[in-house]
This record gives structure tokens, sequence and C-alpha cells, in this order.
């Protein structure tokens, strides 16, 4: 999926002010969102946090750690009414690609097994599944496997 050639794209880090927004995307795109605690925190290191802006809207954020040459995403979304538009796409190139000018060489991240949307996006970018966190989230008829999914910077063609 391509984006649209008509809307003007920014990708620039999360303010404090984008919060009450983040938030509206957040709880419309996972059925266990981050509170709001959660986006402070994002916004001091080892954490950042980013947004995508689509005509001056905020669409979709991530959250990343970086300690030395490792990163973590902890956080990858796109507003509910806005997936299936090649977004999450966009937003996970530009994070993987901040995150490589900043000397990362290995990124983590964990997903729900049942979240093949989002394990088919890893996959297609060169993320591999690593393990296993057994009953890692909540779940609404009780706890949920993490796959834990692992990308090799180095080695690789930019
Ligand atoms: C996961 C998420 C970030 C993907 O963003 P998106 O904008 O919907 O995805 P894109 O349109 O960029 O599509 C990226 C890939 O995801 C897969 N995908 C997207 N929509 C899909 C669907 N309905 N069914 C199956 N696969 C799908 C495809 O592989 C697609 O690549 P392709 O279009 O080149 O075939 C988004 O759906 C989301 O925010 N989900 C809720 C939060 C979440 O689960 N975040 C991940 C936590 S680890």
């Amino acid at each position: 999926m391509s984006l649209k050639q008509h809307e003007m794209y920014l990708f620039r880090r999360m303010t404090e002010s984008d919060i009450p927004h983040v938030l509206l995307n957040e709880r419309g795109a996972y059925s266990h969102p981050w509170s709001a605690q959660h986006f402070k925190d994002a916004l001091s290191p080892p954490n950042e946090a980013w947004v995508l802006e689509c005509d001056g809207r905020v669409v979709g954020h991530a959250v990343i750690s970086r300690i030395l040459d490792e990163g973590q995403i902890l956080n990858l979304c796109v507003a509910s009414g806005r997936q299936g538009e090649g977004l999450g796409r966009e937003l996970l190139s530009r994070v993987m690609y901040q995150m490589g000018l900043n000397g990362v060489q290995c990124i983590f991240l964990e997903v729900r097994v049942s979240n093949s949307v989002a394990r088919t996006l890893y996959e297609s970018v060169g993320f591999e599944a690593v393990g296993v966190r057994k009953d890692y989230y909540p779940a609404a008829d009780g706890r949920e496997d993490a796959v834990v999914m692992q990308y090799q910077v180095s080695g690789r063609a930019s």
C-alpha cells in the first residue's frame, strides 16, 4: 500500500501538547491502551516518542527506547480510521531509519501472538521471531503471549 500522493506528511518528535490527541488514537487502536503517564515518560531518555502528522493531524505515533547500540520499539500505532493505508509501514521505516542514524545495531520488539497485521508488517521489513514471553499481555479472557522479534541492522544494505 503506498501513501496518498496529495497528503503532506511530517515525522517529528512528540511533545507534551500532542498527548491528548495521541491518547485518542491509542485508545481507538488498542484493547489495552497506554495511559497519559506512559506517554509523558516516553518523552524522556532513554525513551523517544515520535508522531506522524498527515495534513496537520497526528495519525500515528511510535515510542522507542535506545541504550547504546540496542533499540526497542515499545509502541507503534496508527489511528484506527487510517489503518491499512501504508501509514504503519511509513512510520516503522522512519523510526528504524532514525534508530540507525543514532547507531542502533539491533532492534527488539514484542507483539501479541494474535496481532497478525503487525507481525506481518514487522516480518516484511526483516524482523525475525526470536522468542516468546508467556502470558506477557493482559487480554479479554486472561493473558496472551508476546512474540519477541529482532532486527539486525549490521550487515544489511541501507
Ligand atoms: C499494526 C499497525 C501499526 C499497522 O499500520 P497500518 O497503517 O494499518 O499498516 P499499513 O497499511 O502500513 O500496512 C503494513 C502491512 O501490514 C499488513 N496489513 C495491513 N493491514 C492488514 C490487514 N487488514 N490484514 C492483513 N495484513 C495487513 C500488510 O502486510 C501491510 O503491508 P502491504 O500493504 O505492503 O501488504 C496498525 O494496524 C495499528 O496501529 N494497529 C493497532 C496497534 C498495534 O497493534 N500496534 C502494533 C503493536 S506491536
